[in-house]
């Protein structure tokens, strides 16, 4: 049976004290040319979140389209890596205007991409269920510590499941956070996919914010 219901998050899991004092607006402002319909009030939280991977960690985004989720974690990190998934396949059901995603996502993240550049950009362009994409995406962290992920490629619930699978149980270590987009009555797939997680008594929801879920790891 599906449970669709968006839990409560445990505000005595909150944190108090992110390491990014940026708000709202310079976010939004920062981030502007990335076209998307993700909202700014999201982008503020993965911003916030993403803020307390440690210098020297990764970033792993799974769904990155034009990049603006992207932008918003990798402004002002301290992290080494932002290793970013997405077929960037054209006809793209997100339809911003575009004619080329795979040349405006790099344009519009190019800052990532200077010499010398924190944190530094890595492509891994394909389904985030291709093995070869996984192996990419494992030989691209190795070594790094854990900083944050984001996952928002394909909402449906067997992809986020597979999702949760190859890159959320094996990587996010105790007490780190972990974003998932699209929790909402309307997107049932991950939805129901993100109950079942916490379900699983691993993880706990710390934050819910326009349709985005915080979740803690609290058991391993
Ligand atoms: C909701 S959009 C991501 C929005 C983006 N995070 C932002 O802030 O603008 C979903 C993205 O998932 C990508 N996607 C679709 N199928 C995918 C898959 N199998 N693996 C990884 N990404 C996928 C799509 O190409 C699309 O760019």
């Amino acid at each position: 049976m599906k449970d669709l219901t968006i839990r409560e998050p445990e505000s005595a899991l909150q944190p108090t004290l992110f390491p990014s004092r940026m708000d709202r607006q310079e976010v939004a402002n920062q981030a502007a040319h990335c076209n998307s319909w993700t909202s700014w009030e999201d982008c503020f939280w993965f911003h916030k979140y993403a803020s307390f991977a440690p210098e020297g960690s990764y970033i792993l985004e799974i769904g990155t389209y034009l990049g603006r989720s992207a932008y918003a974690m990798g402004i002002q990190s301290q992290a080494a890596r932002l290793v970013l998934v997405d077929p960037w396949g054209n006809g793209n059901q997100m339809a911003c205007p575009t004619d080329d995603l795979w040349r405006d996502v790099q344009n519009n993240l190019r800052r990532f991409r200077i010499r010398g550049a924190k944190p530094r950009v890595y492509y891994v362009r394909g389904g985030s269920e291709n093995p070869a994409v996984i192996r990419r995406v494992s030989n691209a962290i190795r070594g790094l510590p854990y900083g944050f992920i984001f996952i928002d490629g394909l909402h449906t619930y067997t992809a986020c499941k597979a999702d949760i699978q190859h890159y959320v149980l094996p990587n996010v270590p105790l007490d780190a956070f972990v974003g998932m987009h699209d929790y909402m009555q309307s997107a049932p797939g991950s939805t129901q996919a993100i109950n079942e997680l916490l379900d699983g008594g691993e993880f706990r929801l710390v934050e819910t914010t326009g349709n985005l879920a915080i979740l803690k790891r609290v058991a391993l």
